[in-house]
């Protein structure tokens, strides 16, 4: 998959306002992603839960009229470039009729939905969703088909993982090259450690062709060079961004004046 600039912002719970990610669009981000957002039931029950413990969330309706409502407030973001893309990353448990409708309506105002295997909050992990996912790849597996079936035909599927949690890498790449997914975004996080984990991403990128996304602590130049060596076609960034949206542009325009970027 394309991606250009492969310089991306990753989701930011709680963070991604509209006039968040159009700052995003507005400073050249390859992606800017929504959410993430727990999609139905279960994983809005969680949600409620986390937000009651003064976790910043943004909650979707359940309703669905609400919910359709939601999505043109929500989403209606303007693009500064072609080449940009729009992903929205859900938390996904229950995946019924009316979480199907919900992926269904939502795909038409953006381009890429991406599977959240990554979320650690235990109001999350506890009913199946997020990083627990890695832990069950038939489920996962199961989530996949559902999502490609209801999402509209032109869009893409990715799909975010806390690296260090997937126990066997080749039956994860098998199921997502089974399932078409068009990248895998990688947090490299060590636990307990301020860097990246680059052999968790080489380690994919030994047993997939799929393009891969690299992520964690990824700040300058020399920490894209290093992410792009380890196998990743792209790189992403989260906390520095809340604060400062602009610091993605400074660093897509030193990766370009460094030859890094074409
Ligand atoms: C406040 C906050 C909320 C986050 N929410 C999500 C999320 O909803 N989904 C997700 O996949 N990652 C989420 N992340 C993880 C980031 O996308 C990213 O993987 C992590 O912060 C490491 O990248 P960084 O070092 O550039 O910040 C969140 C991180 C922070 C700090």
């Amino acid at each position: 998959m394309e991606i250009s600039p492969p310089i991306i912002q990753s989701a930011l719970a709680g963070y991604t306002t509209p006039s968040f990610i159009q700052s995003i669009l507005d400073n050249g981000a390859g992606i800017a992603t929504f959410g993430g957002y727990s999609l139905d039931k279960l994983t809005n029950e969680g949600t409620i839960e986390i937000i009651k413990r003064n976790r910043k969330e943004i909650l979707l309706p359940l309703d669905e009229t609400e919910f359709q409502k939601w999505c043109h407030l929500n989403l209606n973001v303007k693009k500064s470039s072609d080449k940009q893309q729009i992903a929205i990353n859900l938390r996904i448990s229950k995946i019924d009729q009316e979480a199907l409708r919900k992926i269904n309506f939502l795909s038409k105002f953006i381009d890429i939905i991406e599977l959240n295997a990554h979320c650690r909050q235990k109001e999350i992990v506890e009913r199946r969703g997020g990083e627990y996912l890695l832990k069950d790849i038939n489920r996962l597996d199961y989530i996949l088909k559902k999502i490609r079936k209801a999402s509209l035909k032109e869009k893409k599927i990715g799909i975010k993982i806390r690296g260090y949690i997937v126990k066997d890498k080749h039956k994860l790449v098998n199921v997502l090259e089974s399932r078409s997914v068009d990248y895998l975004h990688v947090d490299c996080m060590e636990p307990g450690k301020p860097y990246a984990n680059l052999k968790i991403l080489t380690s994919f990128s030994e047993l997939t062709d799929i393009t891969l996304i690299g992520n964690n602590s990824v700040r300058n130049v020399k920490d894209v060079q290093q992410m792009i060596d380890a196998g990743a076609s792209a790189v992403s960034i989260a906390r520095p961004l809340i604060a400062n949206p602009s610091s993605i542009k400074r660093l897509i325009s030193e990766c370009k004046t460094k030859g890094i970027l074409k």
